[in-house]
Parts: structure tokens; C-alpha cells; sequence
């Protein structure tokens, strides 16, 4: 199997490039870098990635061949100068179009770029780390307007890319996870009334995204899973 997981630089994305670059069934892991360079890693292969750029898209994918496995990991929740929004009064049209350019874009390339790749694949699984925050149902807290759109266009993105699977790639299966809190530059000024037991390490978090994966096959595509297998509303 060959696996490419985007944004193998942050937190989770490089938990999950650790993990299965020390699976058997796996001979060879591609990781993405934005700002943050990896150093050299056994079996793994880095490229350097804005994955908001059609082009630099289309030219990842034409260096990486064919693969089973490809999870975007990228994302985007606050910016030095702003984070996410308590009130609509705090809605910033900059700050709620970089989210949407982080957040949801990039899945779209990908989608678009790796679908011929991946379709060789006995099983092929397309996947995406979204958000419980992006569940338009289960949105009782309000406030992080942008963030909670953003995810809530990418799990829209992962399900209608699902539909066209079913005849195009009908042996394949599209996810949205959700990673569960998770310990990384990302979640870090969130942190604070998290309890410690709900916050996990990176490599627990990779560890549970990559359990549920394996459980997943075709008839399992266009859902929204969370970190223990358990399936939430769209
Ligand atoms: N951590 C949590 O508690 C939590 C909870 C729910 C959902 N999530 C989701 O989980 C995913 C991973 O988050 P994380 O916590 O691991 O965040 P993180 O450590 O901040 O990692 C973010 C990743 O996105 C990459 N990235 C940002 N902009 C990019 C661009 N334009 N092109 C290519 N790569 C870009 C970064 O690359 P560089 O570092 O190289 O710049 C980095 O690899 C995100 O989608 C996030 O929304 C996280």
C-alpha cells in the first residue's frame, strides 16, 4: 500500500505519517510540508506543498503515482493577529475566506488531482480530517463562524464526492474524521478547560483515525466518523 497523507507536518498529519511508516503493509509514505520542513524519515518521502494552489496541486500529484490511501490533514483554526469568532460581531471577511481557503479548498484539488490515482487501488480511500464543530446538527454552542463553515463546505465536499464515486470509483471509500481533541499549534490557546483525559497526544489521535480507516469499506463512503468509530451527523 502507498499512502500520502497532506500536511504530514503538523501535529497530526505527522503522527500519522510516524505510524504508518512503521506498518508492514505499507512500503512507501509521501508526506506534504508548508512552512515547517520535516527532517529525512525512513521510507517517507516529502514534498513541499501549498495546497490552496491548483497548480502545485496538479504537480504533487503527477510526482507521486498511483495510491491506496491519501488523508489531507491540513487546516487552519486562528491566524497570529485573529482567531475564531465568539460573536458575529468579530466576523472578519479576510479571516473567513483564508478559512475557507485552508479548511475546504485544498480536498477539492486533491479530489480533483489524485481521483485517477487512487482509482487503480483495490480499495482506495479518500479522506479528510474535518471537524465535530463543521456538524450543522449538532451545532448547539454557536459562535466560530468561519471555522464551523469551512468544515461544515469540506464535509459537503467529501459527500458529494462520495455520490460521484459510487459509479466512478465504486470499489473506493470517502471520509470525513473527526480527530477528537488533539495536542498541537492548532488546539493550543483552546486548551485550557479541556479536561486532560479529553485532550489527546498526536500519536493517540493517529492511532484512533487510523483504526477507523481500516475498518472502512465501499458500502462505508460519504460518512462523518469521530476518533472512536462512531458515526456523527452530517
Ligand atoms: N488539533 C485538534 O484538536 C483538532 C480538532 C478538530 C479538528 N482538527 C483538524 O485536524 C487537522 C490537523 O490539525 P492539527 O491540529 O494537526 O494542526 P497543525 O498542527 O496546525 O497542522 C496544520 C497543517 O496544515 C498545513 N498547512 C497549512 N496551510 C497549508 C497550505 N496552504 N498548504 C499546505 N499545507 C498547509 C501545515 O503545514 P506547515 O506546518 O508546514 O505550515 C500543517 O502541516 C486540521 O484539519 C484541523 O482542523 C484538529
Amino acid at each position: 500500500m502507498r499512502a500520502l497523507i497532506v500536511g504530514g507536518s503538523g501535529g497530526i498529519g505527522r503522527s500519522l505519517v510516524d505510524r504508518l511508516s512503521k506498518r508492514d503493509d505499507i512500503t512507501e509514505v509521501m508526506g506534504t510540508w508548508y512552512r515547517h520542513p520535516p527532517e529525512p524519515l525512513k521510507k517517507v518521502r516529502w514534498f513541499p506543498l501549498d495546497a490552496t494552489s491548483g497548480e502545485n496541486v496538479e504537480q504533487l500529484a503527477a510526482e507521486t503515482g498511483d495510491l491506496d490511501l491519501l488523508i489531507n490533514c491540513i487546516g487552519l483554526l486562528h491566524r497570529e493577529d485573529k482567531g475564531p469568532e465568539k460573536t458575529i460581531v468579530h466576523a472578519d471577511a479576510e479571516f473567513f475566506l483564508d478559512n475557507i481557503r485552508v479548511n475546504t479548498l485544498p480536498t477539492l484539488l486533491l479530489a480533483k488531482h489524485f481521483m485517477k490515482l487512487l482509482k487503480k487501488s483495490e480499495r482506495p480511500v479518500f479522506a479528510a480530517v474535518s471537524a465535530r464543530v463543521g456538524s450543522i446538527e449538532e451545532n448547539r454552542l454557536g459562535g466560530w463562524y468561519s471555522y464551523r463553515a469551512s468544515k461544515a463546505a469540506l464535509n459537503m465536499v467529501l459527500k458529494t464526492l462520495a455520490v460521484e464515486w459510487r459509479v466512478k470509483v465504486p470499489n473506493g471509500c470517502v471520509a470525513a474524521l473527526h480527530p477528537g481533541t488533539s495536542d498541537t499549534r492548532l488546539s493550543k490557546p483552546f486548551q485550557r478547560n479541556v479536561p486532560p483525559e479529553k485532550l489527546f497526544s498526536t500519536d493517540r489521535t493517529a492511532g484512533q483515525l487510523l483504526s477507523v480507516i481500516d475498518k472502512l469499506t465501499p458500502e462505508k463512503t460519504g460518512r462523518f466518523w469521530s476518533w472512536d468509530g462512531t458515526e456523527l451527523p452530517w
